[in-house]
Protein backbone atom coordinates (compact mmCIF):
# COMPACT_ATOMS: atom_id res chain seq x y z
CA UNK A 1 0.00 0.00 0.00
CA UNK A 2 1.38 3.59 -0.99
CA UNK A 3 0.72 6.67 1.04
CA UNK A 4 2.57 8.69 -1.22
CA UNK A 5 4.58 9.92 1.72
CA UNK A 6 8.01 10.91 0.16
CA UNK A 7 6.06 13.17 -2.72
CA UNK A 8 8.76 15.20 -3.87
CA UNK A 9 11.22 14.21 -1.66
CA UNK A 10 14.77 13.54 -3.86
CA UNK A 11 17.74 11.26 -2.48
CA UNK A 12 20.81 9.23 -2.67
CA UNK A 13 20.73 5.04 -1.90
CA UNK A 14 23.64 3.00 -1.37
CA UNK A 15 23.90 -0.64 -1.34
CA UNK A 16 21.83 -2.03 -3.39
CA UNK A 17 23.52 -5.33 -4.88
CA UNK A 18 20.73 -7.49 -5.68
CA UNK A 19 16.95 -7.55 -5.16
CA UNK A 20 17.43 -9.73 -1.80
CA UNK A 21 19.57 -6.51 -0.37
CA UNK A 22 18.02 -3.98 2.03
CA UNK A 23 18.77 -0.89 -0.32
CA UNK A 24 16.40 -2.98 -2.89
CA UNK A 25 13.50 -2.73 -1.08
CA UNK A 26 14.38 0.45 0.19
CA UNK A 27 14.65 2.18 -3.10
CA UNK A 28 11.52 -0.05 -4.46
CA UNK A 29 9.41 1.41 -1.20
CA UNK A 30 11.13 5.19 -1.65
CA UNK A 31 9.57 5.26 -5.58
CA UNK A 32 6.39 3.63 -4.53
CA UNK A 33 5.69 6.41 -1.74
CA UNK A 34 6.15 8.59 -5.31
CA UNK A 35 10.33 9.84 -3.97
CA UNK A 36 12.82 10.27 -7.11
CA UNK A 37 16.78 9.12 -6.06
CA UNK A 38 19.97 8.51 -7.25
CA UNK A 39 21.25 4.72 -7.06
CA UNK A 40 24.75 4.16 -6.29
CA UNK A 41 27.32 1.30 -5.36
CA UNK A 42 30.79 0.49 -5.45
CA UNK A 43 31.96 0.44 -8.88
CA UNK A 44 33.34 -3.74 -8.63
CA UNK A 45 29.51 -4.20 -7.33
CA UNK A 46 27.88 -3.03 -10.65
CA UNK A 47 29.67 -5.58 -12.34
CA UNK A 48 28.20 -8.03 -10.07
CA UNK A 49 25.13 -6.98 -9.12
CA UNK A 50 21.40 -6.04 -10.97
CA UNK A 51 21.71 -2.17 -10.36
CA UNK A 52 20.53 -1.52 -13.79
CA UNK A 53 17.20 -3.11 -13.32
CA UNK A 54 16.42 -1.01 -10.53
CA UNK A 55 17.38 1.97 -12.01
CA UNK A 56 15.04 1.22 -15.17
CA UNK A 57 12.09 -0.36 -12.74
CA UNK A 58 12.31 2.81 -10.77
CA UNK A 59 13.23 5.63 -13.31
CA UNK A 60 16.48 6.30 -11.93
CA UNK A 61 19.82 7.24 -12.49
CA UNK A 62 23.04 5.59 -11.28
CA UNK A 63 25.90 7.16 -10.44
CA UNK A 64 28.74 4.89 -9.23
CA UNK A 65 31.36 5.74 -6.17
CA UNK A 66 33.19 4.11 -3.78
CA UNK A 67 32.19 4.69 -0.44
CA UNK A 68 36.09 5.30 0.94
CA UNK A 69 37.28 7.66 -1.79
CA UNK A 70 36.59 11.33 -1.01
CA UNK A 71 36.84 12.17 -4.56
CA UNK A 72 33.88 9.96 -5.75
CA UNK A 73 31.36 10.90 -2.82
CA UNK A 74 32.11 14.30 -3.93
CA UNK A 75 31.40 13.13 -7.54
CA UNK A 76 28.26 11.41 -6.45
CA UNK A 77 26.82 14.23 -4.22
CA UNK A 78 27.17 17.17 -6.77
CA UNK A 79 26.12 14.82 -9.95
CA UNK A 80 23.40 13.94 -7.30
CA UNK A 81 21.80 17.56 -7.00
CA UNK A 82 21.97 18.49 -10.68
CA UNK A 83 20.17 14.80 -11.66
CA UNK A 84 17.35 15.18 -9.19
CA UNK A 85 17.43 19.28 -9.62
CA UNK A 86 18.34 20.48 -6.29
CA UNK A 87 19.00 19.49 -2.87
CA UNK A 88 18.58 16.41 -0.96
CA UNK A 89 15.76 15.18 1.25
CA UNK A 90 16.96 12.08 2.05
CA UNK A 91 19.87 9.52 2.08
CA UNK A 92 20.13 5.81 2.89
CA UNK A 93 24.28 4.11 3.64
CA UNK A 94 23.50 0.75 3.49
CA UNK A 95 27.12 -0.61 3.21
CA UNK A 96 28.95 -3.36 5.07
CA UNK A 97 32.13 -5.42 4.27
CA UNK A 98 34.65 -7.44 6.52
CA UNK A 99 37.41 -8.64 4.83
CA UNK A 100 37.97 -10.82 7.94
CA UNK A 101 34.64 -12.21 7.77
CA UNK A 102 35.18 -12.82 3.94
CA UNK A 103 38.66 -14.45 4.43
CA UNK A 104 37.54 -16.39 7.85
CA UNK A 105 39.84 -14.67 9.67
CA UNK A 106 38.42 -15.37 13.86
CA UNK A 107 38.23 -12.39 15.91
CA UNK A 108 41.02 -13.56 17.93
CA UNK A 109 43.24 -13.71 14.82
CA UNK A 110 42.48 -10.79 13.18
CA UNK A 111 44.72 -9.07 9.62
CA UNK A 112 44.44 -5.85 10.62
CA UNK A 113 44.78 -4.71 6.54
CA UNK A 114 42.03 -6.65 6.44
CA UNK A 115 40.24 -4.58 9.92
CA UNK A 116 41.79 -1.10 8.24
CA UNK A 117 39.64 -2.03 5.22
CA UNK A 118 36.43 -3.12 6.66
CA UNK A 119 36.38 -0.48 9.41
CA UNK A 120 36.79 2.67 5.93
CA UNK A 121 34.00 0.55 3.71
CA UNK A 122 31.67 -0.45 6.62
CA UNK A 123 32.17 2.73 9.27
CA UNK A 124 34.31 5.56 8.25
CA UNK A 125 32.66 5.49 4.80
CA UNK A 126 29.37 7.01 7.11
CA UNK A 127 31.43 10.16 8.06
CA UNK A 128 32.98 10.51 4.54
CA UNK A 129 29.06 10.23 2.68
CA UNK A 130 28.08 12.86 5.50
CA UNK A 131 31.34 15.20 5.11
CA UNK A 132 30.33 15.28 1.57
CA UNK A 133 26.90 16.53 1.91
CA UNK A 134 27.68 18.78 4.64
CA UNK A 135 30.58 20.56 3.06
CA UNK A 136 28.68 20.87 -0.28
CA UNK A 137 25.57 22.06 1.70
CA UNK A 138 23.69 19.31 -0.61
CA UNK A 139 20.79 18.68 2.10
CA UNK A 140 17.10 20.35 2.20
CA UNK A 141 16.26 21.00 6.13
CA UNK A 142 14.51 18.32 7.61
CA UNK A 143 16.22 16.32 5.58
CA UNK A 144 16.92 12.61 6.89
CA UNK A 145 19.77 10.40 6.86
CA UNK A 146 19.71 6.63 8.10
CA UNK A 147 22.76 3.98 8.49
CA UNK A 148 21.82 0.13 8.96
CA UNK A 149 23.82 -1.50 11.78
CA UNK A 150 23.11 -4.75 13.59
CA UNK A 151 22.92 -5.57 17.68
CA UNK A 152 26.40 -6.61 17.43
CA UNK A 153 27.44 -3.30 18.57
CA UNK A 154 25.83 -3.85 21.82
CA UNK A 155 26.02 -7.13 22.63
CA UNK A 156 28.60 -9.96 21.48
CA UNK A 157 27.84 -12.47 18.71
CA UNK A 158 31.17 -14.21 18.55
CA UNK A 159 30.22 -14.82 14.82
CA UNK A 160 29.95 -11.69 14.13
CA UNK A 161 33.15 -10.27 14.12
CA UNK A 162 35.14 -7.18 13.57
CA UNK A 163 31.85 -6.11 11.65
CA UNK A 164 30.58 -6.07 15.45
CA UNK A 165 33.55 -3.08 16.21
CA UNK A 166 32.40 -0.93 12.94
CA UNK A 167 28.62 -1.30 13.51
CA UNK A 168 29.88 0.20 17.46
CA UNK A 169 31.80 3.21 15.22
CA UNK A 170 29.25 3.54 13.10
CA UNK A 171 26.09 4.35 15.38
CA UNK A 172 28.76 6.79 17.25
CA UNK A 173 29.11 8.49 13.75
CA UNK A 174 25.31 8.53 13.37
CA UNK A 175 25.51 10.55 16.91
CA UNK A 176 28.14 12.91 16.51
CA UNK A 177 27.74 14.05 12.70
CA UNK A 178 23.77 14.02 13.82
CA UNK A 179 24.62 16.85 16.55
CA UNK A 180 26.35 19.07 13.76
CA UNK A 181 23.71 18.31 11.18
CA UNK A 182 20.79 18.99 13.66
CA UNK A 183 22.31 22.56 14.37
CA UNK A 184 23.96 23.47 11.44
CA UNK A 185 21.60 22.10 8.82
CA UNK A 186 18.14 21.19 10.51
CA UNK A 187 18.74 17.55 9.33
CA UNK A 188 18.59 14.16 11.04
CA UNK A 189 20.66 11.45 11.07
CA UNK A 190 20.09 7.98 12.71
CA UNK A 191 20.73 4.29 12.21
CA UNK A 192 18.27 1.38 12.29
CA UNK A 193 19.70 -1.50 14.41
CA UNK A 194 18.00 -4.91 11.78
CA UNK A 195 16.89 -8.66 12.46
CA UNK A 196 19.46 -10.65 11.04
CA UNK A 197 18.04 -10.90 7.09
CA UNK A 198 19.45 -12.79 4.60
CA UNK A 199 21.26 -10.94 1.97
CA UNK A 200 24.56 -11.19 0.45
CA UNK A 201 26.20 -9.46 3.39
CA UNK A 202 23.87 -11.12 5.94
CA UNK A 203 24.79 -15.06 4.71
CA UNK A 204 28.43 -14.07 5.15
CA UNK A 205 28.27 -14.05 8.31
CA UNK A 206 29.23 -17.58 9.58
CA UNK A 207 26.64 -20.03 10.93
CA UNK A 208 23.99 -17.28 9.77
CA UNK A 209 21.91 -19.74 9.45
CA UNK A 210 21.32 -20.75 13.52
CA UNK A 211 21.72 -16.88 14.08
CA UNK A 212 18.94 -15.92 12.32
CA UNK A 213 16.63 -19.36 13.74
CA UNK A 214 17.42 -18.04 17.00
CA UNK A 215 16.51 -14.72 16.56
CA UNK A 216 13.50 -15.69 15.02
CA UNK A 217 12.62 -17.85 18.25
CA UNK A 218 13.63 -14.88 20.37
CA UNK A 219 11.17 -12.31 19.27
CA UNK A 220 7.76 -11.78 19.90
CA UNK A 221 6.85 -10.67 16.86
CA UNK A 222 9.32 -12.50 14.70
CA UNK A 223 12.30 -11.04 12.79
CA UNK A 224 12.13 -8.19 10.75
CA UNK A 225 12.26 -8.57 6.76
CA UNK A 226 13.75 -6.36 4.65
CA UNK A 227 10.78 -4.94 3.05
CA UNK A 228 9.50 -4.00 6.30
CA UNK A 229 13.06 -2.64 6.94
CA UNK A 230 12.38 -0.44 4.14
CA UNK A 231 9.35 0.51 5.20
CA UNK A 232 10.90 1.89 8.61
CA UNK A 233 13.03 3.79 6.44
CA UNK A 234 10.71 5.39 4.58
CA UNK A 235 8.86 6.38 8.11
CA UNK A 236 12.33 8.39 8.72
CA UNK A 237 12.03 9.99 5.39
CA UNK A 238 9.22 11.17 6.09
CA UNK A 239 8.14 14.71 7.26
CA UNK A 240 6.37 12.16 10.22
CA UNK A 241 9.34 12.06 12.06
CA UNK A 242 10.97 15.61 11.91
CA UNK A 243 12.57 15.56 15.05
CA UNK A 244 14.15 12.18 15.94
CA UNK A 245 17.87 12.81 15.37
CA UNK A 246 20.88 10.80 17.04
CA UNK A 247 18.86 7.83 18.06
CA UNK A 248 20.17 3.66 16.96
CA UNK A 249 16.32 2.47 16.75
CA UNK A 250 15.93 -1.08 17.02
CA UNK A 251 13.74 -2.48 14.38
CA UNK A 252 14.21 -6.66 15.16
CA UNK A 253 10.54 -7.87 16.50
CA UNK A 254 11.21 -7.30 20.14
CA UNK A 255 14.76 -9.79 19.75
CA UNK A 256 16.59 -6.45 21.92
CA UNK A 257 14.39 -6.38 24.85
CA UNK A 258 13.87 -10.04 24.92
CA UNK A 259 15.86 -12.26 27.97
CA UNK A 260 14.64 -15.62 26.81
CA UNK A 261 11.32 -16.22 24.75
CA UNK A 262 9.24 -19.88 25.56
CA UNK A 263 10.32 -21.54 22.27
CA UNK A 264 14.27 -21.23 23.26
CA UNK A 265 13.14 -22.35 27.06
CA UNK A 266 11.42 -25.55 25.44
CA UNK A 267 15.04 -26.33 24.16
CA UNK A 268 16.19 -26.69 27.70
CA UNK A 269 13.64 -28.44 29.45
N1 LIG B 1 21.68 -8.74 6.39
C1 LIG B 1 21.66 -8.61 7.71
O1 LIG B 1 21.51 -9.58 8.46
C2 LIG B 1 21.81 -7.25 8.31
C3 LIG B 1 21.39 -7.02 9.63
C4 LIG B 1 21.58 -5.75 10.19
C5 LIG B 1 22.18 -4.75 9.44
N2 LIG B 1 22.59 -5.02 8.15
C6 LIG B 1 23.26 -3.95 7.40
O2 LIG B 1 22.48 -3.59 6.29
C7 LIG B 1 23.33 -2.96 5.33
C8 LIG B 1 23.02 -3.52 3.95
O3 LIG B 1 23.41 -4.86 3.85
P1 LIG B 1 22.52 -6.00 3.18
O4 LIG B 1 22.23 -6.97 4.25
O5 LIG B 1 21.41 -5.42 2.39
O6 LIG B 1 23.57 -6.72 2.21
P2 LIG B 1 24.08 -6.42 0.71
O7 LIG B 1 25.27 -7.30 0.55
O8 LIG B 1 22.98 -6.58 -0.24
O9 LIG B 1 24.55 -4.89 0.76
C9 LIG B 1 25.82 -4.45 1.15
C10 LIG B 1 26.23 -3.41 0.12
O10 LIG B 1 27.46 -2.76 0.49
C11 LIG B 1 28.06 -2.41 -0.74
N3 LIG B 1 29.47 -2.03 -0.62
C12 LIG B 1 30.50 -2.82 -0.21
N4 LIG B 1 31.67 -2.14 -0.31
C13 LIG B 1 31.35 -0.90 -0.77
C14 LIG B 1 32.12 0.26 -1.06
N5 LIG B 1 33.46 0.29 -0.91
N6 LIG B 1 31.49 1.36 -1.53
C15 LIG B 1 30.14 1.37 -1.71
N7 LIG B 1 29.36 0.30 -1.41
C16 LIG B 1 29.96 -0.81 -0.97
C17 LIG B 1 27.88 -3.68 -1.55
O11 LIG B 1 28.17 -3.53 -2.93
C18 LIG B 1 26.44 -4.01 -1.27
O12 LIG B 1 25.58 -3.38 -2.20
C19 LIG B 1 24.77 -3.19 5.82
O13 LIG B 1 25.20 -2.05 6.52
C20 LIG B 1 24.59 -4.35 6.76
O14 LIG B 1 25.63 -4.44 7.72
C21 LIG B 1 22.41 -6.23 7.57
Amino acid sequence: MAYNLLKGKKGIIFGALDENSIAWKTAERVHEEGGTFVLTNAPIAMRMGQINELAEKTGSEIVPADATNMEDLDNLVAKSTEILGGKIDFVLHSIGMSVNVRKGRAYTDQNYEYSHKGWDVSALSFQRVMQSLYKADAMNEWGSIVALTYMAAQRSFPDYNDMADNKAYLESVARSFGYFFGKDKKVRVNTISQSPTPTTAGLGVKGFNGFISYAEKMSPLGNASALECADYTLTLFSDLTKKVTMQNLFHDGGFSNTGVSQEVMEHFV
